[in-house]
């Protein structure tokens, strides 16, 4: 199979997008460390699902945005499987507010999370991934961080910050025959989009032209890809997954 036998670490990956990647590597022979910050029960079901298809899979309790707690994850990971090949920086959160109402705190929260874990995370597992055969830095950013969304200016401007990082981190990389890319989701099924009120994403959904959100399994396919040694002459790029919202 095409991911057997490397270690991928998978941060927020107890459910939503985080946890359809970490099942879909799990299921090609990846060893996955699943993190979470506080849904200890959710992350053992996904080490449950991963088993039950063969796989090997740990949890790693973890909140990116401490890095102590990071380097408890990195530990964990290198107890249960060696140093990680593949670091996918999925854990994000939103704090939705119109720019005039937005606080600074709900600016830093967004910031602490989404970029800071990726500093934090890209950090402490740079050493595994330079020194692994090709290994694999994989940001999840979103469509947001390139069109912009109304009430999103912190997310936005987090999830945007994720392209620059990624296109330097891939020149670094580069010398060492590791790659680093980018996935922008459009709006998929998860936790974080059930809070959207119906009407507002059945304006969303009529925008896609594929008339439909993306499924977690559309976000983990190319990811899958990414994480893959396949995809060794793609580095620096952000792959859009998002049913055709740029064209
Ligand atoms: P979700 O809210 O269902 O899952 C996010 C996961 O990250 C959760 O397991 C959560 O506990 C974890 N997390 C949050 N803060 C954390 C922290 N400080 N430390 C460790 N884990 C933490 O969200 P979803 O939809 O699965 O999103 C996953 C990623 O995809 C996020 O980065 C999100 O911004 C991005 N994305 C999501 C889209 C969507 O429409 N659902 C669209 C584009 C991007």
């Amino acid at each position: 199979m095409s991911m057997d036998g490397r270690t991928c670490v998978i941060t927020g990956s107890a459910r939503g997008i985080g946890r359809g990647i970490a099942e879909r590597l799990g299921e090609e022979g990846a060893n996955v460390v699943i993190n979470y910050r506080s849904s200890e029960g959710a992350a053992q079901e996904a080490v449950d699902a991963i088993e039950t298809m063969g796989g090997q899979a740990v949890t790693a309790q973890a909140d990116v945005s401490d890095p102590d707690e990071v380097e408890h994850m990195r530990d964990v990971c290198h107890e249960a499987f060696g140093p990680a090949d593949v670091l996918v920086n999925n854990a994000g959160i939103t704090a939705d507010k119109q720019f005039t109402e937005m606080t600074r705190e709900e600016w830093d929260r967004v910031m602490d999370v989404n970029l800071g874990g990726m500093f934090n995370c890209t950090q402490t597992f740079y050493d595994d991934i330079w020194n692994a055969e090709e290994g694999r830095l994989i940001n999840i950013s979103s469509v947001v961080g390139k069109q912009g969304n109304f009430g999103q200016a912190n997310y936005a401007t987090a999830k945007s910050g994720m392209f620059g990082f990624t296109r330097t981190i891939a020149l670094e990389f580069a010398q060492g025959g590791s790659t680093a890319n980018c996935v922008a989701p459009g709006f998929t099924r998860t936790d974080m989009v059930e809070s959207v009120p119906d009407h507002v994403l059945d304006r969303i959904i009529a925008g896609i032209p594929l008339e439909r959100l993306a499924e977690v399994e559309d976000i983990a396919a190319v990811v899958r890809f990414l994480a893959s040694k396949e995809s060794s002459y793609v580095t620096g790029e952000v792959i859009d997954v998002n049913g055709g919202m740029d064209l």
